[in-house]
């Protein structure tokens, strides 16, 4: 059997297609789409084809002169915005304009532009009195470059930079600062004079250029039998100083060395030698210990009674004078004397002996020994000696130390020179 389909038409659900009526609709949202656009091109956005309008040209990037012609030439008129810095463009560029380029404006339409005054100027930042490599830094986070570096025999500790041309505060464009600082005795390759005009064996530069690390390996821990070829090894693994601890058996229950070891170590090397004085009365051996070819002279506050004097003394005889501080010392010690510092030493073991354990304590002390050098804008350098190996230099080192003895970490094991570039790694991954 068939089935039969069933089919209704439009006309017969009861939807009439209303021809007539589309068309108006058709004709009433043309007219709107007409009206809007002209609206736009008419009104808002004058169009070309409007008698005494034209596109704005383009003048970015030409001289102040040459978009001034480009304007005229368009029958605009041109605005002076003014000059103001950027970081590429030439001074005298146009560099913004308003209205922008291409837009349609009727004649006369005035056109502001303005124009580069150049790189921006940076202030050159205060360096006096910081640490070399510290100005080195600070220069560059300005975006300034050092040009030049010179020494200048001064009355200042050395290492420390005294001042730029141009001045603090000035200026100039970048790139264009030339550094003016004395080269440091301690770390630089340079000399030290003293007052007799008699002057220290050099150093090398490397020990002020290691982002103001120095790693001082101390001889305590050598095999004597082996000392020259164990001091080449550190010296081949970036040493910056080498640390001599001389012990008398009155001042701390062991005796080691005398200023024989600086004369030898002197035949060895010219890097800087940090004679820590454990030792009463250590004013007792400022002269011979310079005299040996010494270049940092430190002792105990405890050891002796005229600190201050002696400290000046050790100056006078062309070592820079250190100031050691056993764990129990108070660093009230230290604020006393800080102007008189070129080196504050912060025990981190009770002193006498190698290879012995960091004092848990020494990490709150360094802060705390920092935060008083800050505070006096003092120019010196902030060692720890004891328990210094590849697990506590990272701490000592966040707490502010910047001088770092270690005896039995670098030389217990097989490879000093190794040793040496990894406490000073540690102290990098740590910054
Ligand atoms: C301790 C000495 C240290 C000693 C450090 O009285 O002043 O210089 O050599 O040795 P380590 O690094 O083994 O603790
Ligand atoms: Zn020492």
């Amino acid at each position: 059997m068939r089935i039969r389909r069933h089919f209704t038409s439009l006309g017969e659900r009861g939807i009439a297609f209303d021809r007539r009526r589309a068309l108006t609709w058709l004709g009433l949202g043309a007219g709107a789409v007409l009206a809007g656009y002209l609206t736009a091109y008419l009104i808002l956005f004058p169009a070309p084809i409007l008698p005494g309008h034209q596109a704005v040209p383009r003048v970015l990037g030409l001289t102040v002169a040459e978009a001034q012609a480009e304007i005229q030439k368009s029958r605009l008129q041109v605005t002076d915005g003014g000059a103001e810095p950027h970081p590429t463009a030439a001074q005298g560029v146009v560099i913004w304009q308003d209205p922008p380029p291409a837009v349609i404006a009727p004649e006369g339409t005035k056109v502001t532009l303005v124009s580069s005054a150049g790189p921006p100027k940076i202030p050159v930042p205060d360096i006096g009195g910081l640490d070399a490599a510290l100005a080195q830094s600070l220069v560059s986070a300005a975006g300034l470059i050092v040009s030049q570096v010179e020494s200048v025999q001064a009355a200042a500790p050395t290492g420390l930079a005294m001042l730029t041309r141009p001045p603090a505060g000035a200026p100039p464009h970048v790139g264009s600062i030339a550094g003016h600082r004395r080269r440091p005795t301690a770390g630089g390759r340079d000399t030290r004079f003293t007052g007799d005009g008699r002057r220290h064996r050099g150093s090398s530069e490397s020990s002020m250029t290691s982002g103001g690390i120095r790693i001082a390996p101390s001889v305590l821990s050598v095999d004597l039998a082996r000392l020259s070829e164990q001091v080449a090894k550190v010296l081949e693994g970036g040493a910056d100083w080498l640390h001599v601890d001389v012990m008398d058996g009155r001042f701390v229950p062991n005796i080691t060395f005398g200023a024989n070891m600086i004369e030898t170590l002197r035949k060895l090397t010219d890097q800087p030698i940090d004679a820590h004085l454990m030792v009463v009365e250590p004013e007792r051996y400022i002269e011979s210990f310079a005299a040996a070819g010494a270049s940092v002279f430190t002792f105990h506050p405890e050891a002796t009674v005229h600190v201050q004097r002696h400290l000046d003394s050790v100056k006078q005889h062309g070592m820079m004078a250190g100031l050691a501080l056993n764990p129990s010392t108070p660093l009230a010690h230290a604020e006393e004397v800080v102007r008189d510092l070129d080196l504050l030493l912060i025990m981190t073991v009770n002193p006498g002996f190698g290879g012995q354990s960091y004092l848990p304590g020494s990490s709150e002390k360094i802060q705390r020994a920092r935060a008083l050098l800050t505070a006096h804008r003092a120019q010196c350098f902030l060692e720890v000696d004891g328990g210094i190996t590849r697990q506590t230099i990272g701490s000592a080192h966040q707490a502010g130390a910047d001088t770092f003895v270690a005896g039995n970490a670098i030389f217990a094991g097989g490879d000093p020179a190794r040793e040496v570039q990894e406490l000073r790694r540690r102290c990098m991954v740590t910054a």
